[in-house]
């Protein structure tokens, strides 16, 4: 019997993304997208969606049932910024939707579950550059303390019950599809659109501030592969250091202005810098390209060239009836 799929938080910027990819390596059939809501008419009208709070335990398992899942990939959550704003909406989203899953996983209702995590299990005393998977983590954002608890209960379920829940530590991910929502890393996607919108873009962080990024096509490849490897392969189970390529925002506004050299960019630091600044510049991801063999594919030139390719054509009705 084939294996049958469930994707929470779908509507989302990764899980959207994700549901697409999933449904053309598996068959739509095997694939059920779920959200809290009706947020995303793409994944809504293109195969099988269905309803489902994560957070209330019944509703996931009634949905598990009636589908036959045995695998579970987590997207929903929180991020980091709107976190900051609500955190004990975003403690009690980011764990209870885990623990339900890790449950019904111990409890052999399914059989695999991936669970993301982030960059932002670092924090200020992490060492910045080429940060290594062993290291200080002490987050300082409510996000990011869940996503370290997270994964720290995600390695206790499998040395325990056998649980086979793989993770990765993804950084921020820049797509065009579905925008993000309440990240620090938002930014990076933002710029695109308000580079083709309106020429100009005021960013919410400090012009030098690096952090890792990663193209959401590296980012979905990353996620099908470490499903796919072998469970002995997968050595961490707590998540996998992933990184793509680091830039700061004066650098993704000049590789836009090289292609629209009238964009501008100024500058107005927020809230969010302080977060920013609590993550690393980059990532040492060896024991992904090692235990798995996990290779990025886009540099930021192909990020540009990609998002303003896409954008264009996604706005070109809207752009051209205002003008
Ligand atoms: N992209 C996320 C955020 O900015 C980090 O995982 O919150």
């Amino acid at each position: 019997m084939a294996s049958k799929i469930l994707i929470i938080g779908a509507c989302g910027q990764i899980g959207s993304e994700l549901t697409f990819a999933l449904r053309n390596i598996y068959g739509s059939e095997n694939v059920i997208a779920s959200d809290i809501s009706y947020g995303n008419l793409d994944i809504v009208n293109s195969g099988i969606f269905e309803i489902v709070d994560a957070v209330n335990y019944a509703s996931l398992k009634t949905c598990i049932e009636k589908f036959n899942i045995d695998t579970v990939y987590l997207m929903a959550a929180l991020l980091s910024a709107k976190g900051e704003k609500f955190p004990m909406r975003a403690w009690d989203l980011n764990m209870t939707s885990l623990f339900n899953v890790l449950n019904l996983a111990r409890d052999k209702f399914i059989k695999k579950v991936f669970w993301p995590s982030s960059i932002a299990v670092f924090g200020p005393t992490t060492p910045v550059d080429y940060t290594p998977q062993y290291t200080i983590m002490e987050p300082s954002t409510v996000y990011g303390i869940t996503k370290q608890v997270g994964e720290r209960w995600c390695e206790y379920y499998n040395n325990k019950y056998g649980v086979d829940v793989r993770s990765l530590r993804y950084p921020g991910i820049i797509s065009w599809k579905t925008m993000p929502g309440g990240g620090t890393t938002d930014y990076a996607v933002e710029i695109y659109h308000k580079a083709i919108t309106n020429g100009h873009y005021e960013c919410f962080l400090k012009e030098d501030t690096e952090l890792p990024m990663m193209y959401m096509d590296d980012a979905v490849k990353a996620t099908v592969d470490i499903m796919q490897v072998k469970p002995e392969d997968v050595k961490i189970r707590s998540s996998y250091n992933l990184a793509a390529i680091s830039f700061a925002p004066k650098e993704i506004a000049k590789s836009i202005k090289k292609h629209i050299p009238e964009f501008e960019i100024s500058y107005k630091p927020d809230y969010r810098q302080e977060i920013a600044s609590s993550w690393p510049k980059n990532i040492n991801d060896s024991y992904a390209r090692q235990d798995w063999k996990w290779k990025h594919a886009f540099s930021l030139e192909d990020i540009t060239d990609e998002m303003l390719f896409q954008l264009r054509k996604k706005f070109a009705g809207v752009l051209n009836k205002s003008n």
